[in-house]
């Protein structure tokens, strides 16, 4: 079955080729697309759908989840907006709530918020491990998130347990924890922050990770100059991620590699963190992706649309980076730049049409659910 997506109003491909074309078509086949290009000129299909003049974009990539975590933190939350810091002692409550879930419940949730993610956007979703933080519950959260996301990360150094020696709680993590883990997960990634992990011991973990196969990844610079950014660019890590807290040296170091800094706009938010550097990266020429980071502690969102308004309006992105970032971007940081953030001919129909003329809409009306539909190999969502 082929489906032909015509008067689509503007059309973002992310492709030399293509670019962003106006009064567009696109024909899906098998889950791919197929053809592309402009509405007068499409090939016939079994199936026709009209969007009316709306614009099409690729799906959003997140790159950055904690989507297998139970509970709320709303009360933090609520401390946070009358001024009390973040601080990452909060994980441990999150911790607990995970760890007193069953199997049913914890797939429930995380089930819920991939498809709430789905419906605004999102295609592509990246999932970590890390409120576990003992090996049966890490390698249960491994198996949840393998069923629910795309892409798997390890975060057993995301703090030491507080009732855990912390020379036996890092053996742990790249020991037995490791081998439990590593068969269900892509990357693994290490907190780097006053609070959890310092440099030396992140270096260990996570050329514990790599030894067994896995990508690397940091939490870095989120609270503080942790060092974290620093460690990444050393040890060639896929990405670094918050970037908070950056200094000239940090930024260089980041745009000679190609070590990807993911920011988390509405966890920046959340925190009252200020927000990461975005313009300066980018201007000094670093990759950059945006991503939710949905968890309950730090950034209880999966808006995608959310985050790239905030990169536009409050991190002077221009739009075009922005979207760039969440897509691409993301991508990129998950080592999938060559299969998703792009609409291109054999690749998957990964599609994300809007209630809108225009992507640029997605910061122009800020908070308007401008979703309309949106394809995961060519499937999609009821309108
Ligand atoms: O990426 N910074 C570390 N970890 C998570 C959330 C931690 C939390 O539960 O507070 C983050 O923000």
């Amino acid at each position: 079955m082929s489906l032909l997506l015509t008067d689509i109003g503007e059309l973002t491909t992310h492709t030399d080729e293509h670019g962003t074309l106006n009064d567009a078509a696109i024909v899906i086949e098998d889950g791919r697309v197929a053809w592309i290009g402009p509405a007068d000129r499409a090939p016939a299909a079994d199936d026709r759908e009209a969007l009316e003049g709306r614009a099409v974009l690729p799906g959003w990539v997140d790159s950055h989840t904690h989507l297998a975590s139970m509970g709320d933190r709303a009360e933090e939350f609520v401390d946070r907006m009358a001024g009390r810091p973040y601080q990452a002692g909060g994980i441990v409550r999150t911790v607990e709530a995970t760890r007193a879930a069953d199997d049913h419940d914890l797939s429930t949730r995380t089930r819920a918020l991939r498809e709430e993610a789905f419906r605004g956007g999102t295609t592509t979703i990246e999932a970590k491990t890390g409120y576990g933080l003992d090996v049966e519950t890490e390698q249960r959260l491994a198996r949840v998130s393998a069923e629910h996301a795309d892409i798997v990360t390890y975060l057993g150094a995301h703090v030491v347990p507080a009732d855990a020696d912390r020379r036996d709680y890092i053996d742990l993590v790249t020991g037995a924890m490791l081998d439990a883990v590593a068969p269900h997960a892509t990357f693994i990634d290490v907190f780097c922050e006053t609070g959890a992990f310092d440099v030396e011991e992140s270096r260990e973990i996570l050329l514990a990770g790599q030894r067994a196969g896995l990508g690397l990844k940091v939490h870095g610079n989120q609270l503080g100059e942790s060092g974290g950014v620093r460690l990444a660019v050393e040890l060639g890590a896929t990405s670094v991620d918050h970037c908070n807290h950056l200094s000239p040296q940090d930024i260089d170091a980041l745009a000679g590699s190609t070590t990807v800094a993911t920011i988390l706009p509405a966890c920046d938010l959340s925190t009252r963190e200020p927000f990461a550097p975005a313009r300066e990266l980018v201007d000094a020429g670093a990759t950059i992706a945006i991503a939710s980071n949905c968890n309950p502690g730090s950034s209880f969102t999966t808006s995608m649309a959310f985050c790239v308004a905030t990169a536009v309006l409050q991190q002077r992105l221009t739009f075009e980076e922005a979207l760039w970032a969440a897509t691409v971007g993301g991508a990129t940081a998950l080592g999938l730049d060559d299969s998703a953030g792009r609409i291109t001919e054999g690749g998957p129909a990964d599609l994300h049409a809007l209630d809108a003329p225009s992507a640029k809409h997605l910061a122009y009306r800020p908070g308007v659910p401008l979703t309309h539909k949106v394809w995961k190999r060519g499937a999609s969502t009821s309108p």
